[in-house]
């Protein structure tokens, strides 16, 4: 063994002298620790935005054979030959560096024989690294008992141990399941529970990059990036949640939304084809009375797929006009933009990119052009803070026709005509950089340029959706999990996705219910609707050429069942609007695995079939064919079935029916919750009345208002209330008064009975009248 290197101290950072390339040892806090090697890349991290540091006391001891950096949570020892171990306060092992050498997969195959199958269509890789990763390779020891999560929006299952991955964001049709190494996003976040001991790591590196979780070897798993410094973070926290809210501080929260984004959404690529389809839409929810808070236009809307336009031929001349009919029915415009800007010199957003060189360019100099829905296209540099400026001034054009928010589309990129050169020229904010580095980044500033502009033009939250995404997107935009299938694995699959996506920061988002591609069927879109009622962004979308899947297309008992759960949706979005004001405090998903609530419960740690909804509403989905009765594991406590009140037992598994109609739904005893009005939207009025149920005997619940639209929450104007039933007697705590007007009423479900309460001018409270 080697000496220990020297080392040095600069306030919270230790740099050890390790020959070749030195380790700097930051404490942010007390839970998070960086680990950084300065590999010769600038510039500054597109995920955590400000100094992140706060005080924290730590030591560092010589302990003969090894150094150890000690905070009140993590402790860090790091050996001679450069081995990191990190323990939590109570000395167990989180994350360990693996002593031994990685063994590559053999998957016995010759070169005769690779050809062969090769000829069939079939790829063959021999390992489980990829060409060109290898840059450098951290390789962490995994314990027979460990569990992985996190990583965005993956494929597969709720635990990714097991499985490779590439962080490396990708537009790929093909049907998404769990062999896929890569979709639309990349969020280098990785939780785990080692021997039930949780902890995070995330590896702030934008280039392309590998994940092995245990795929090769059981006994370890693997990160490499092909360039790019090693710098990665480890995460402590008591439990799991408290990994996310680490994490979470990190890269930041997603921020409260507009209430109303809480609403259903209806959309298809083609409706937005003329101001008729739309119309007929909107009648349709009308007519089958069906609650809708939105309607997305497709690219079908702009003038020849050139963003920031609107062919008015297909709107009677007058889009503005259209739109604002729509918002007075209680219905907003999300339109969707694209990066790619078409190739037209008559054309004023490429014209003035050109003119500014706002778009990114060939190593020679010329307007890098790809093919996108415009055919020839240019690429808006969005690494360049004056073009994110450009482009977020560019939504103008929509925010002045009154859309509600935007949709951000393509933003991986995607190119129709091969991939985009890895030398091709992106900006890194001011100075030239590559699209091998900024390329997991383009969707990310993109949408931080067009909340910028949106916040600006609406002076509200914005809304935006986007399909690209690194690591901190969420504190700019929604996401959905793109262009996914009419198909039961991809059902299946929104339910893990859903949850990772959430622990790895991105609360709020949602998948295409119904399936983007391929048609759908009655059986699945009702089944469908039922899994995603709970998830934070509730849209049907489909792809153009696909069978229609409105509420209405497949007739009755569809649409009814359907209506049942839109109706649902609403009541539970009180509830949902509280999960997100306490989301952007401490940053828990709304939808979320059980094994967040759990985490010391191992039947919860790989539970891919039931997800919970905050910490009191457990959802159990049907989500395979012709299936009717299903197992239900309830976690520690009593719970009570929803639809008949029956209160079971925690820690088992129960037998439940669930016909065709019937989506099993179980609300933790004692529970009260909020229990929205029934409407046919979210109005921007505010409500006057709020009614809260009991499940059980008692409860407490703390419930957010405010006016749901613009940013005044951030100068006290919100009400917080305490809403109490204890041995039958109803109590209401009004704890923070800063929105007007409070409740007039509020009325509590007992089991048997309903108590109301008034608001009262002269205590600032609430009575009995
Ligand atoms: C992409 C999007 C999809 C959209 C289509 C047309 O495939 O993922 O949602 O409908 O483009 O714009």
């Amino acid at each position: 063994m080697s000496e220990l290197p020297q080392y040095k101290q600069a306030n919270q950072t230790v740099t050890f002298d390790y020959p070749e390339h030195p380790l700097q040892v930051t404490v942010l806090t007390d839970a998070i620790v960086r680990i950084f090697e300065d590999r010769g890349e600038k510039g500054q991290s597109y995920a955590i935005e400000g100094n992140k540091e706060t005080k924290a006391a730590y030591t560092v001891t010589d302990a003969g054979d090894h150094y150890e950096v000690k905070t009140a949570a993590l402790t860090i020892k790091l050996d001679a030959d450069r081995h990191v171990d990190a323990y939590d306060q109570d000395g167990n092992a989180l994350v360990t560096d693996y002593r031994g050498k990685r063994q590559l997969l053999d998957k016995g195959i010759d070169k005769v024989h690779e050809r062969l199958v090769k000829a069939e269509g079939h790829s063959v890789s021999k390992s489980t690294v990829s060409s060109d990763t290898g840059f450098f390779e951290l390789i962490k020891s995994l314990a027979p008992d460990e569990h992985l999560y996190g990583l965005g929006d993956k494929t597969g299952y709720l635990d990714k141990r097991g499985f490779e991955y590439d962080n490396w964001n990708a537009d790929n049709p093909q049907p998404q399941l769990e062999h896929f190494k890569n979709l639309y996003k990349s969020i280098p976040v990785m939780l785990g529970l080692k021997n039930g001991h949780p902890f995070g790591l995330f590896f702030d590196n934008t280039y392309k990059a590998h994940f092995d979780m245990g795929k090769e070897n059981p006994n370890y798993y693997f990160y490499s990036a092909v360039e790019g410094n090693l710098d990665y973070y480890i995460l402590g926290g008591s439990s799991l949640k408290d990994v996310v809210t680490n994490y979470t501080y990190l890269t930041g929260r997603v921020p409260l939304p507009q209430k109303w984004t809480l609403g259903y959404q209806q959309s298809r690529w083609g409706y937005s084809a003329s101001q008729k389809q739309v119309q007929d839409i909107a009648d349709g929810l009308k007519k089958y009375d069906l609650p809708c808070d939105a309607i997305h236009f497709d690219v079908d809307y702009m003038d020849g797929y050139r963003v920031f336009t609107w062919d008015k031929n297909k709107f009677e001349g007058d889009p503005k006009a259209f739109v604002a009919k729509l918002k007075k029915r209680g219905i907003k415009v999300i339109p969707i933009i694209d990066p790619g800007v078409k190739k037209d010199p008559d054309y004023k957003t490429y014209a003035e990119g050109v003119k500014h060189d706002y778009f990114v360019k060939t190593p020679d100099n010329k307007v890098y052009i790809n093919k996108v829905w415009p055919g020839d296209s240019a690429f808006p540099d969005f690494g360049r803070p004056e073009v994110r400026k450009w482009w977020a001034n560019n939504n103008k054009f929509l925010t002045d026709n009154g859309v509600g928010g935007v949709w951000i589309d393509m933003n991986e990129p995607a190119s129709f005509e091969g991939d985009i050169p890895d030398d091709t020229v992106f900006s890194d904010q001011e100075t030239p950089s590559t699209h091998k580095k900024m390329h997991n980044v383009y969707g990310h500033n993109m949408a931080k340029a067009t909340y910028t502009g949106l916040k600006e033009q609406q002076g509200r939250r914005p809304y935006v959706i986007t399909r690209a995404a690194y690591a901190g997107t969420q504190k700019y935009a929604t996401v959905w999990t793109g262009d996914n299938r009419s198909i039961w694995p991809h059902i299946q699959m929104m339910i893990p996705q859903i949850c990772n996506l959430g622990m790895s920061g991105f609360s709020f988002v949602g998948t295409d219910i119904g399936g983007f591609a391929s048609d759908t069927n009655a059986e699945l879109l009702t089944r469908w609707i039922e899994a995603a009622i709970f998830s934070p962004l509730l849209r049907n979308h489909a792809a153009m050429g696909t069978r229609h899947q409105e509420p209405w297309s497949f007739g009755e008992p569809t649409l009814s069942i359907y209506r049942k759960y839109l109706k649902l949706r609403y009541h539970f979005i009180p509830y949902l609007y509280d999960l997100f004001a306490q989301e952007s405090q401490n940053g828990l998903p709304i939808m979320r695995p059980l094994v967040l609530n759990y985490d010391d419960d191992p039947r919860t740690r790989d539970l891919n079939d039931e997800f919970m909804v905050g910490d009191d509403i457990l959802v159990a989905p049907i989500v395979e064919k012709s299936k009717i009765k299903r197992l239900v594991y309830l976690p520690a406590g009593k719970w009570i079935d929803f639809w008949n009140n029956r209160e079971y037992d925690g820690q088992q598994d129960i037998v439940v029916d669930a016909p065709l109609d019937k989506l099993p739904l179980f609300i933790k005893a004692n529970t009260l919750l909020p229990w929205g009005p029934s409407v046919d939207h979210i109005s921007e009025e505010p409500d006057k009345a709020m009614t809260f149920k009991l499940f059980g005997n008692e409860g407490t619940y703390e419930h957010y208002q405010d006016d749901g639209l613009d940013f005044n929450y951030q100068n006290g104007e919100f009400n917080r209330y305490e809403v109490t039933v204890k041995d039958g007697e109803v109590a209401v705590n009004l704890l923070h008064h800063g929105f007007e007007p409070a409740y007039q009423t509020i009325t509590v479900d007992l089991p048997d009975s309903s108590v109301t309460l008034h608001y009262d001018t002269a205590s600032d409270g609430y009575v009995l009248k």
